[in-house]
């Protein structure tokens, strides 16, 4: 069954291959590559994608394409990856022509809303790198996350928060 989420302005569905050239739109930006991996190969963005879409055939969690509802261009992605029966991590990523329409902030919501529903979660965990100043705020002061301990991989410093299932 198709998963579609929507929110004010925004609809979030399945990933499909057909997002690719809209994915490395998004992926081969200098200003996304500031916080993200840069990706600036169709190849590449092809397996990833790919993966994504076979990875949550099996397992719950989802990963879903960001569209604005009077388009068909895919603007974003946003991740929940189920890491134990009632821990899952959030990750997303917002076309960084469509930054700061409080886009991200209203996707989040909304997939939070539903992990905590659909996949009977009680914890959901995300991180970034300490540069991230917009994600951190987008977390603490919007999402209402609790910031944790940093910690550091391959030499970067990531800043950690949790949210926790209101009972
Ligand atoms: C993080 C990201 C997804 C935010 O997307 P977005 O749709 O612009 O987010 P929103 O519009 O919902 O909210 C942005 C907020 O950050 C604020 N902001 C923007 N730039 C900022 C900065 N440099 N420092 C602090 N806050 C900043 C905005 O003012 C806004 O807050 P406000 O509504 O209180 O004014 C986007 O910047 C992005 O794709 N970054 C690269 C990928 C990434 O960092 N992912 C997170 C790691 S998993």
């Amino acid at each position: 069954m198709e998963n579609k989420i929507y929110t004010n302005h925004l609809v979030l569905r399945d990933l499909s291959i057909k997002d690719n050239h809209d994915w490395l739109e998004m992926f081969s930006s200098e200003k996304v590559a500031m916080f993200l991996e840069k990706i600036d190969d169709i190849e590449k963005i092809n397996r990833i994608i790919e993966k994504k879409i076979n990875r949550y055939k099996e397992n719950s969690g989802g990963s879903f394409s960001i569209l604005e509802k009077t388009n068909d261009k895919v603007i974003g992605n946003i991740e929940i990856k189920v890491i134990s029966p009632l821990l899952a991590e959030l990750s997303y990523v917002i076309n960084d022509k469509y930054w700061n329409k409080g886009y991200c902030t209203e996707a989040c919501k909304a997939i939070i809303d539903y992990a905590f529903k659909e996949w009977n979660l009680s914890k959901i965990v995300a991180d970034c790198r300490e540069n991230n100043t917009a994600s951190a705020h987008i977390l603490v002061d919007k999402l209402l996350f609790t910031q944790l301990s940093p910690t550091i991989h391959n030499g970067i410093k990531f800043l950690n928060f949790e949210l926790n299932r209101k009972i």
